[in-house]
This record gives C-alpha cells, structure tokens and sequence, in this order.
C-alpha cells in the first residue's frame, strides 16, 4: 500500500542517510535513562538548531548523567548550563520535570504520550510524541514545523496552520503515517527529511526517498513536461 511505501522508503533513506548526532546514540537498555536523554534533548530542539545544541548536549549529559543527578542539581546552575540557548524556562521546566520525577514518581518517566504530557512541566504535544515514540517505542506520530511541511507537500494539504483544527488534521495524519514497528525511527525520519531535503525554498526533490509518493513532485513534474511552468 501506499502507506507501507512511504514507511519503508523513509526508513531505509534514514538508515542510510541519517545524521550521526549524540542523541541518536543511546545504547542504554534502561529506559529511563533513554527517556531522559531524549527528553534533555528534544527540550533543546525546540527553539535552537542542531549545531548549536550538539555541544550544550554533551555538556549538559556530562555534568547531569541521570535523571536522579539532575534532580539534585540547583536552579542556578542549570541556568548556568543553560546560558546561551535562550528561553531558560525551558531549563527550569526541565529541572522540575526531574525532580517530579524521581520525588514523585519513584523515578519512572511516564511512557505514554498522554501521560507525559500530563504529568511532565514543560512537556507539551510534540515532546510527549518525541519522548513515547524514540524511547518507549510507542506508535505515536508526532509533528512539528518540519513535519508539517514534508505532510502538506506530500498530501497538498492547505490550510492555516494558526488554526487548531489545521494542525490536529496533521495530527491526525501523523498518527495514521507512524510505522508501528519502528516510531521513533519513523518520527526522527520525517525530522530529518524535512531539516535536510524537504527544506522551506529549495527542496533537493531529487533526494527525496518519497518523490513517487509527493503529490506536491508531481504536480510540479507535470507542469514542467507541459512545459506551462519552466524551471
Ligand atoms: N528536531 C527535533 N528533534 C529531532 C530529532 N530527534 N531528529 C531530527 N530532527 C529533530
């Protein structure tokens, strides 16, 4: 089917094609332990690029390995760690989201998105998604401004994106396109796409490992061999 294209199309391009970035190299079976880096490292994401946050990452993974380690650390300090990032609640949230934690919660990340995103500060839609998905397996899409833009490409789906119910179609869509076998992979896949071939001005279509199935391709293919459109 369709759907089983794309899915294997996008995970063996990631297979191959992925970028080698710290996050992505959690060998640990402790899924707590996974939970954190993911959770350290999706909270990074959200407002600042991946060269910057590589270094800030391994700092920060460095100075506070467990959850347990940051959940003893002081407010001034993980400001300090954080200086630079910007947006320091973020920092904060994560501090309070540790001790939540291990205070509260015996130490056991919560492992569905549902959950996460409600017991979790600072832990919204897409985190819980990011957190379910790459560290507990959970088959729950997720979707962000990359994501978005691969889905409204693929589909030509329109819309205001400002509108709630805009973006819950996308969520909705992202949920039915997640390979259930491998989330996480199928997730970061649709990340990585969007950050490196299906980027905002300039997509490299001809690197995209879904161009048969983009119906935005080929549209624009169609134009061009009618010659109405020239590129
Ligand atoms: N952007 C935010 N998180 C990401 C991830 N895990 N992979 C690729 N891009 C991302």
């Amino acid at each position: 089917t369709e759907i089983s294209q794309m899915r294997q199309n996008l995970l063996s391009w990631y297979d191959k094609k992925k970028r080698d970035l710290p996050w992505r190299n959690i060998t640990t079976e402790d899924v707590n332990q996974r939970a954190y880096a993911v959770w350290v490292s999706e909270i990074m994401l959200q407002q600042t690029r991946v060269a910057t946050v590589i270094n800030y990452y391994n700092r920060w993974m460095k100075k506070w390995p467990t959850i347990q380690a940051l959940a003893s650390a002081d407010s001034e300090s993980v400001n300090d760690a954080w200086a630079g990032l910007g947006y320091y609640s973020r920092g904060q949230r994560l501090l309070d989201g540790a001790k939540k934690v291990v205070e509260e919660l015996d130490s056991q990340v919560p492992q569905t998105a549902q959950d996460l995103e409600k017991q979790l500060p600072g832990v919204g839609r897409y985190t819980a998604g990011a957190i379910a998905s790459i560290a507990f397996g959970q088959a729950t899409g997720l979707v962000d401004g990359n994501v978005i833009r691969v889905l409204s490409r693929l589909r030509m789906i329109g819309g205001n994106i400002k509108q709630p119910n805009v973006v819950d179609a996308f969520w909705s869509l992202a949920n039915k396109l997640v390979d259930p076998d491998r989330p996480g992979d199928f997730n970061q896949s649709m990340m990585e796409l969007g950050a490196t071939v299906c980027t905002p001005t300039t997509p490299a279509c001809e690197q995209c490992p879904v161009k048969s199935l983009c119906r935005a391709y080929s549209k624009v293919e169609r134009l061009k061999k009618s010659s109405s459109l020239k590129l």
